[in-house]
């Protein structure tokens, strides 16, 4: 299994990665880089709809009251920490390794009126510049796969308050092994064989309890929403061929380029989706 022997990957190329995918992920998919949330096939929502409808399904795991305080880790550029915003009257802080996506995410808080309420940093989640105890709550948006899930799980606990909780979404091999699906590797262009590093990493639903229990954490749910996230790899392939002319023009580079090694469109592409929630006792 090429995943065992592939080196993981630095925070300096983890930035680079985001950076390069970053323009056409946000021309085809939106702000929001998760996957959509879909009821069935009668659910027409854009995936513009169906990503804010999933952040809208992690948040009320968080349980939050206006003022609380929020920890994103691996937040992208801040859609879901304004959202949460808006929705629930917390505080967020949104903590990035990729410094741009921090300016971005910063810009669009002052756009919305929101730079006292939101805020980003560039920072790593696994070695985390906050106190014991600063948050209420903390989210990890389809981040965690680019992370040690020890490392990060552990700094999680102890930036929590005793009863803060946390709400994340992990993805996880269809394939029945424990180990990273080839296909996926491949369709995020992360691919060792070729010589590149091991950007994301996924694990077995069953690991769960013992990596939350590890942490001194409490497991209060692991979902599997992959039939309501599946459909997201279709609506974003179809999305980068809308975008194509678009995209080409503004950065000089061809969607093939950027999908080079993305030789299969298959739905799944061996992936699923968990939701996972639990709380600092
Ligand atoms: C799939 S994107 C999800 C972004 C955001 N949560 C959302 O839903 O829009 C993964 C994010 O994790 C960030 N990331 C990866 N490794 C990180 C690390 N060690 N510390 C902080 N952020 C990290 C990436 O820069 C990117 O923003």
């Amino acid at each position: 299994m090429t995943s065992q022997s592939a080196t993981p990957a630095t925070a300096g190329q983890m930035s680079d990665y985001y950076s390069g995918m970053g323009a056409l992920l946000q021309m085809a998919w939106g702000d929001n880089f998760h996957f959509g949330y879909w009821d069935g096939p009668s659910d027409t929502n854009t995936i513009e709809q169906a990503t804010d409808r999933f952040t809208d399904i992690l948040t009320e795991r968080l349980r939050l009251s206006p003022g609380d305080r929020v920890l994103d880790l691996g937040c992208g550029v801040g859609k879901p920490a304004l959202r949460i915003a808006s929705t629930t009257g917390a505080s967020v802080v949104g903590v990035t390794i990729n410094a741009r996506h921090v300016e971005l995410a910063t810009e669009r808080a002052r756009a919305e009126g929101k730079a006292d309420q939101v805020t980003f940093r560039h920072g790593d989640a696994m070695d985390l510049p906050f106190a014991d105890g600063s948050f209420d709550a903390v989210l990890l948006f389809e981040s965690i796969i680019h992370m040690d899930r020890p490392t990060v799980l552990r700094e999680v606990q102890r930036v929590l308050v005793p009863g803060g909780r946390l709400a994340l979404t992990d993805l996880t091999p269809l394939t029945g092994e424990d180990d990273t699906p080839e296909s996926f590797r491949s369709m995020i262009g992360a691919d060792p064989e070729d010589g590149a590093p091991d950007i994301a990493t996924l694990i077995n639903a069953e690991a769960w309890p013992g990596l939350l229990a590890d942490a001194n954490m409490l497991l209060d749910e692991v979902t599997d929403v992959t039939e309501n996230t599946n459909g997201t790899w279709v609506r974003l392939f179809e999305n980068f061929f809308k975008v194509r002319r678009e995209f080409e023009a503004k950065h000089g580079i061809t969607v093939e380029q950027v999908l080079d090694s993305a030789k299969s469109g298959a739905p799944t592409v061996g992936v699923g989706c968990l939701v996972i929630a639990g709380h600092k006792p």
